[in-house]
């Protein structure tokens, strides 16, 4: 098992470019199953969950070719429609074919994914809306068995939950739609960029969606989908923690190929806790100079600030003196890398779905683990500003979202490498 060595303390500097997003790519790379033809997608990154999803549409039936960051997939004429549990349970995105699968081959059968260490994340929402457009689901034994008599039906669909609109729920049911008969209204639909980057990519096969973007989606169903080329939207999430990893070395950093629009609510909190941000096209640089004021922060559904970025914002205000209070309303539990940072001599105490930071002077190396992927990128966000070495342990997490992480931050000056546990 591989680890991260950081050692703290370097300034970063430079320019790094960031990688397609992993979370536009995996629902995309699902959607091409709706295609009769091969499709192309550019700006794919080679990450651990991109891989597992290639593995999971090979194994249902399609030929797929990743080279670089382009990946080919052409999908059989006669496919299985079964995501085993092996697969599903290394990624939850997996989840993702069920839609596609259900509305071109009328049935799926999908292994239930359990919980993870951030939280519940049921997929009860996916179902209610794929059960409106008239699929028969049923639980056994851990895997979801789908299936339509006929075509699926458009109709007005409700999305909500406890906790607001869902991304991967919305994607699900808007691919399903795609080949509905009659029109499918979202309402309550997650507004996401990546939610956006499909549908667009969607209507580039064929499909007839307005209204991405916005929290209602309508959708007119077509007979058939083909094949298209299209180029995945930059990873808001990677960009991000390079910004963030500027502002907590004292840094000077151009994150490139980044889309500056979709980083509204991390840059405004970078700027009211005294950091400067300077937005170009496809560009932001980020520097700091002087202390940091403490900020409050919730993690609130598109375009509030993301839940993904959460962690990396708490290792900055861990190492800002004054108290901020950083609030959780998507994973009220996803605070697994408190203990860890607290390792580091963070303070940072847990009140229900918020961490209240006192922020201090100084943290320290230490050996950490890893238990999820925006906690490992916290980790070794903390690791560059902590004094001595930090040791992140269990970083096939980090692997799962973050393409050469360490490669990218040792070339804007980060003392980081990979070593074996
Ligand atoms: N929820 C339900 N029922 C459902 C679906 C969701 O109650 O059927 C709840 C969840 O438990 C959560 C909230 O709704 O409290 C929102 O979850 P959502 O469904 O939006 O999450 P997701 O679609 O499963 C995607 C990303 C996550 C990201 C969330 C929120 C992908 C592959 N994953 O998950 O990314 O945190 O949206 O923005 O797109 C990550 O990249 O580290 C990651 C976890």
């Amino acid at each position: 098992m591989d680890k991260i060595v950081v050692k703290g303390g370097k300034k970063l500097s430079g320019t790094v470019r960031v990688s397609g997003a992993k979370n536009s790519a995996l629902p995309i790379m699902a959607a091409c199953l709706l295609g009769s033809e091969k499709s192309v997608l550019e700006g794919v990154p080679n990450l651990r969950d991109v891989q597992t999803m290639c593995r999971l549409l090979r194994v249902i039936g399609a030929r797929v070719i990743f080279e670089n960051d382009r990946l080919e997939i052409t999908p059989f004429s006669k496919m299985k429609p079964v995501a085993p549990y092996h697969l599903v349970s290394t990624m939850r995105a997996s989840v993702c074919v069920l839609g596609p699968l259900l509305a071109r081959l009328g049935s799926a059968q999908v292994s239930l994914p359990g919980g993870c260490v951030i939280g519940a994340r049921p997929i009860d929402l996916h179902l209610k809306g794929l059960q409106a457009l008239g699929a028969q689901i049923q639980i056994s034994h851990g895997d979801v068995y789908a299936g339509t008599k006929g075509k699926l039906q458009g109709k007005e669909i409700y999305l909500g939950g406890a906790f607001g609109s869902s991304v991967l729920a919305t994607a699900n049911v808007m691919m399903a739609a795609t080949l509905a008969h009659g029109v499918t209204l979202i309402e309550n639909a997650a507004s996401e960029p990546e939610v956006v980057d499909l549908a667009d990519f969607l209507n580039k096969m064929g499909a007839k969606i307005e209204g991405h973007g916005s929290h209602l989606i309508k959708i007119q169903g077509v007979r058939k989908l083909h094949g298209a080329n299209h180029t995945i939207i930059p990873d808001r999430i990677e960009a991000g923690t390079f910004m963030v990893a500027a502002a907590i070395t004292k840094g000077d950093v151009t994150v490139q190929n980044c889309e500056p629009e979709h980083l509204n609510a991390l840059i405004d909190k970078l700027q009211q806790a005294g950091v400067s941000v300077k937005r170009s096209k496809g560009s932001v640089r980020v520097s700091r100079k002087g202390r940091l004021k403490p900020i409050d922060v919730t993690a609130l559904p598109y375009p509030g600030f993301p839940t993904d970025l959460q962690a990396q914002i708490m290792a900055l205000m861990a190492v800002t003196p004054g108290i901020s209070v950083i609030t959780e309303k998507i994973y009220p539990d996803r605070f697994m890398h408190v203990s860890e940072l607290n390792r580091m001599g963070c303070r940072i105490f847990l009140e229900g779905s918020s961490a209240i930071v006192n922020g201090v002077q100084k943290i320290s190396g230490a050996p950490v683990m890893a238990s999820d992927l925006r906690a490992s990128a916290a980790l070794v966000l903390a690791g560059l500003a902590g004094e001595g070495e930090t040791h992140v342990s269990r970083i096939y997490h980090l692997d799962r979202g973050y393409e050469r992480i360490e490669e990218k931050l040792s070339s804007l000056g980060a003392d980081i490498r990979r070593a074996k546990e």
